[in-house]
């Protein structure tokens, strides 16, 4: 099965993405937009895996979960990759600081490498893919959605916990699934620090 684990968007945040998205939709470009249901942050991309291995992925799941604390993330504004003149996939980004939630990818990704499965040898850039080229777009087309996203704000994510998903790619688009989630139950250090001292 395809799987993948991410951060699961409140409602309040899909519904501002899809409204500033509303007028590029509309323009009829080649672009497969993400269906507003869809709207997700990938955490690690797991690919194809047996169905016997997601137990072993959600025990290491489970003790990264247990070393991190909740922390929310600020959507705000857009980009593409790989860059505006030659876009491929359209996003929308968080602001910094971003520490909390690449610390999180990054125990992720060490439990599962600990644990056999492959590292993914992409960097991590937090993001919500909105779209996906099918064709080549009119000139500027990235440079124009980007500039329309500029300074908008889609809202406070907050992250109490991390879900693992099952991707199921149909005709009709793909079909998200979530299996499992995994609560963020670490503590911050500083408070701990702080109820300590007299
Ligand atoms: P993306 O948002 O960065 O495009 C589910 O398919 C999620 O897994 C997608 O949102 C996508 O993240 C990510 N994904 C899909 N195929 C991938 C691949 N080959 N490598 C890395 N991530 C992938």
């Amino acid at each position: 099965m395809r799987a993948f684990l991410g951060i699961r968007l409140p409602a309040g945040t899909r519904e501002a993405i899809v409204s500033a998205i509303e007028r590029a939709r509309g323009l009829h470009a080649p672009v497969a937009w993400t269906a507003p249901e869809n709207l997700h942050t990938t955490l690690i991309f797991l690919g194809d895996i047996l169905p016997e291995r997601v137990a072993l992925v959600e025990r290491s799941m489970r003790v990264v979960a247990n070393g991190i604390g909740p922390f929310s993330l600020t959507a705000e504004g857009g980009g593409a990759f790989p860059g505006t003149r030659n876009p491929r996939i359209f996003w929308v980004g968080f602001l910094e600081p971003l520490e909390l939630v690449r610390q999180l990818q990054q125990n992720m990704g060490n439990a599962l490498s600990g644990a056999g499965f492959p590292r993914e040898d992409r960097p991590f850039h937090p993001h919500i893919t909105v779209g996906r080229t099918r064709g080549a777009l009119p000139p500027a087309w990235g440079e124009r959605f980007v500039q329309a996203l500029s300074g908008k704000r889609f809202g406070v994510v907050s992250v109490p916990f991390f879900t693992l998903y099952e991707s199921r790619l149909g005709p009709g688009g793909a079909v998200y699934t979530p299996l499992c989630d995994f609560r963020l139950e670490g503590s911050d250090k500083r408070e701990t620090r702080e109820e300590k001292e007299p």
